[in-house]
């Protein structure tokens, strides 16, 4: 049997910040409200020129250094991204191909909004097993701040830019393999989240003097409500199937969306302070970035060790959400 392991990680995080100082110059808000609603104190904001693939690129080459795989052996590469550098194509997994001379590679993008993370972690496992491709580049990237109406104090305060990345390989050891990833979604809530902008469900024309329709539109408190409640229904489910018990989890990895979701969610389970990663202070939310950007964080700051549990949890527009259990094998 092939099994799919996590090998390597590596994110990026533009230079510049906006802090909450900065957002209570442009909207009716202050550092006071966003800390205590929602934990975040600044985020990172990609210059003009730099476009959704430069973060992937920078996130994905740390990836490939780390993971001991040398680039001519990727063969599939799946990006996650709701900020794509084009909509409809090309798509940006291949922008993010060509400009690391991985050639002759399978590339696509997939949009799972905040869950995308998981998703990607899914499509690569599954590709893996099936013997259908042995290295795969997954990368979360995103420019939300060319999505975000920085005239709407409620979603403005919430998102980043940033990106993360990950390189999952083929092996034979159980041990190092990915042990579940679970995904799903209800487009029941379609609504909570949505950027009109000129899909055939409202076309470009239709839109015609409708300020805000290119832009991230979000119903906050009711996203909030379903969001606590899907994301611990799905770990404890993963948890249960897997006869897995929260003390076995070394590094809990929700995105990166709220603060009070995380400490929810985290509560409910009853896990540490030490087990929950929690890195919305410093990026916002960066929707498919956050949790590979989450990851590297506790890698870079030396906390995680070959073999260590990972359990990943996320949620977002669609609705979609996904859970996943992953130990950290690097070669
Ligand atoms: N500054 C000051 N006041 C504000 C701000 C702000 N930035 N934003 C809203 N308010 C006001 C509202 O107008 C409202 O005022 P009112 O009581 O006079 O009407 C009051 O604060 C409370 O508003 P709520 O929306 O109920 O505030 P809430 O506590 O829910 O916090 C927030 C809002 C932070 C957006 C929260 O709802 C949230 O985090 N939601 C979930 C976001 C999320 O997880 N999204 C999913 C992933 S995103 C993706 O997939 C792309």
């Amino acid at each position: 049997m092939t099994y799919a392991a996590l090998r390597s990680i590596g994110a990026y995080a533009p230079e510049k910040l906006l802090t909450n100082e900065d957002l209570s110059k442009m909207v009716d808000t202050s550092d006071e409200w966003i800390t205590k609603r929602t934990g975040i104190k600044e985020r990172h904001i990609a210059a003009d020129d730099e476009h959704t693939s430069d973060l992937g690129v920078k996130a994905a080459q740390k990836a490939l250094d780390r993971s001991g795989i040398d680039k001519s052996e990727i063969d599939l590469v799946v990006c996650a991204t709701i900020s794509p550098d084009y909509f409809n194509m090309p798509s940006t997994a291949t922008i993010i191909a060509k400009k690391l001379g991985l050639e002759g590679v399978t590339a696509f993008d997939i949009s799972a909004a905040c869950t995308g993370f998981v998703y990607i972690l899914s499509i690569a496992k599954a590709f893996i097993e099936s013997g259908m491709k042995k290295n795969v580049l997954i990368v979360g990237a995103e420019k939300l701040s060319a999505i975000t109406d920085y005239s709407d104090r409620g979603t403005c305060i919430l998102f980043g830019d940033g990106a993360g990345a990950a390189v999952i390989s083929a092996t034979q050891n159980k041990e190092e393999a990915i042990i579940d990833v679970h995904t799903g979604a209800d487009g029941t809530y379609a609504d909570l989240l949505m950027t009109p902008n000129g899909g055939t469900g409202s076309p470009h024309d239709a839109l015609e003097g409708e300020t805000g329709a290119c832009y991230m539109q979000m119903k906050g408190n009711e996203t909030f409500k379903v969001a606590v409640r899907t994301l611990t229904k799905d770990v404890v489910e993963i948890l249960e199937n897997n006869n897995i018990k929260s003390e076995d989890i070394k590094h809990f990895v929700p995105h990166q969306a709220n603060y009070r979701i995380i400490k929810a969610v985290g509560d409910a389970l009853k896990m540490t302070e030490e087990q929950v990663v929690v890195t919305v202070q410093k990026y916002g939310n960066t929707s498919g970035a956050s949790i590979p950007m989450a990851i590297n964080d506790i890698y870079e700051e030396g906390k995680l060790q070959k073999g260590e549990l990972l359990l990943l949890d996320a949620f977002g527009g669609g609705l979609t959400w996904g859970s996943a259990l992953v130990p950290f094998s690097p070669l």
